[in-house]
């Protein structure tokens, strides 16, 4: 579904060029969980953002479906570190936002927006704005409104990093069921180890700047996680394994 190969991104700057990316190889089948781990500014949100077609490449190749990605392409949704919902609109309205782009939305498109919403535990709250739900509900939304239009990808950059422990693990257990019940290629961007583990079918770990892939880790799991999963050893020893990547060594 999702082909990188010798990926380079450098962003010219007044003060130099940054080298943000470096010879970045990635194949993502159709359906697969990918979490990519790295540290602040290694080129996470870069990667992203070429995905998402947000944001060129200065060398090698980044393809979708076979296309080679040139703007922001239909089937794919992106989820942001903040929710960014439109205040003046209700939680439907912005759930449809990316539809009313595209079409005309009729009953059927609020049929849709309306399931998406159940399917996270907001089904009462479309009449609602955004002030009025917390952020965890509204991180909720915004993932709603990231599947509105049935994406084939979906594309998360530290979507719950400004959430609380508890609402995230909540959101990760739900992220996992949405992935297995919707079928979408799912990348998503982290800071927490155990988050990517959690939900990853494979973790990718990139090094400092300029961001290349240092290692490919399989998770050996089944498609369904519950939380009793965090207290296995089996969960830890992961966690671990990733971790000793990113020890300082005195
Ligand atoms: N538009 C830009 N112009 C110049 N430098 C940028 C730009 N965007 C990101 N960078 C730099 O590229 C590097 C990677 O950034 P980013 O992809 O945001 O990293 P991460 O998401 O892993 O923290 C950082 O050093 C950052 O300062
Ligand atoms: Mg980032």
């Amino acid at each position: 579904m999702i082909s990188i190969e010798h990926l380079e991104k450098v962003y010219p700057t007044s003060s130099g060029d940054i080298h943000a990316l470096s010879d970045v190889n990635l194949s993502i089948a159709d359906g697969e969980f990918v979490a990519i781990v790295g540290p602040s500014g290694c080129g996470k949100t870069t990667l992203l953002k070429i995905l998402a077609g947000l944001e060129s490449h200065t060398g090698g190749t980044a393809t979708i479906a076979g296309a080679p990605i040139a703007k922001p392409r239909g089937d794919v949704g992106m989820v942001f570190q903040k929710p960014v919902l439109l205040p003046w609109r209700t939680i439907g309205q912005n759930v449809l936002l990316p539809l009313e782009l595209h079409r005309k939305v009729g009953r059927a498109e609020k049929a849709a927006a309306q399931n998406l919403l159940d399917m996270v535990g907001l089904g009462d709250f479309v009449s609602k704005y955004p002030k009025e739900l917390s952020g965890g509900m509204q991180q909720r939304a915004a993932i709603c409104r990231a599947l509105v239009h049935d994406p084939a990808v979906l594309l998360m950059d530290e979507p719950f990093g400004a959430l609380d422990a508890m609402t995230r693990d909540a959101l990760n257990v739900e992220v996992n069921r949405i992935w297995r019940e919707t079928a979408k290629t799912a990348v998503l961007i982290t800071h927490s180890i155990p988050e990517a583990v959690f939900l990853a079918q494979r973790v990718i770990v990139m090094s400092p700047r300029p961001g290349r892939i240092v290692d490919v880790i399989d998770v050996p799991f089944g498609p369904t996680r519950t939380l009793d999963l965090l207290g296995s050893p089996e969960f830890a020893d992961l966690n671990a394994r990733i971790r000793s990547y990113f020890e300082v060594t005195a």
